[in-house]
């Protein structure tokens, strides 16, 4: 398995920052629904990019919007723009795998979203769409073997340029069995990535290091 890769997924910047300065997750992912959470709109978009790429992102995803194929293939078009760091997240509808399967042939970085069956996975990597995102905890709230199914999305990628980024991660446990299934690239909220930092056991041992009289001068 390649080396694993943590992005978070999160739109507050107060929480980001931490993470980004850091060097202990590699970008970070964004949908309309985080924008929302942090009580932000895609206007806010160009101002996250340029704070987080001063921060030491090395990838930033924005999601593009809209009813109709014109529409969203604009949006992801102006995200891309926005500069080298950008990659544009797309859902895997009808309409949204069009535009990223264009996109993805004039060699641009796009994610497919919202995925959710393997064969959906093996269709973006005959694309050659770099990323798609599984929602792991969605998919496990529908009944889903999300697990299994995310691995055979792994599988179905085979050697082929699509990653699979998992996503929809709700404790370390889910990160750590995802790779186990083989799935080396996760994204996941801010808590859920100090969960999988952090252990009590770990600041119990570091307070006796720190209260030993060896410590003196
Ligand atoms: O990146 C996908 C994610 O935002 C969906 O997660 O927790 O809303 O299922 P959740």
């Amino acid at each position: 398995m390649p080396a694993p890769r943590l992005y978070v997924d999160s739109a507050d910047v107060d929480a980001v920052s931490p993470l980004l300065s850091g060097s202990l997750v590699h970008g970070v992912t964004t949908n309309p629904t985080i924008l929302e959470r942090a009580g932000r709109t895609v206007a806010d978009i160009p101002e996250l990019y340029a704070r987080w790429a001063g921060e030491g992102a090395r990838e930033i995803f924005f999601q593009a919007w809209g009813d109709d194929e014109a529409a969203l293939e604009r949006r992801a078009r102006e995200i891309l723009a926005l500069g080298e760091l950008a990659v544009v997240k797309v859902p895997a509808t009808r309409v949204g795998f069009g535009v990223a399967a264009r996109l993805a042939r004039e060699g641009a970085p796009v994610l497919l979203t919202a995925v959710f069956t393997p064969a959906q996975a093996l269709a973006a990597a005959s694309c050659g769409i770099r990323y798609i995102a599984a929602y792991l905890g969605r998919m496990r709230d529908a009944g889903f073997d999300a697990v299994g199914d995310i691995a055979r999305m792994q599988a179905a990628c085979g050697d082929s340029a699509t990653e699979v980024l998992a996503a929809s991660l709700r404790t370390p446990d889910d990160i750590v069995a995802l790779a186990e299934a083989g799935v080396p690239t996760f994204t996941a909220a801010p808590d859920v990535l100090w969960a999988a930092l952090a252990h009590p056991a770990t600041d119990d041992a570091a307070a006796v290091f720190e209260a030993s009289p060896s410590l003196a001068s």
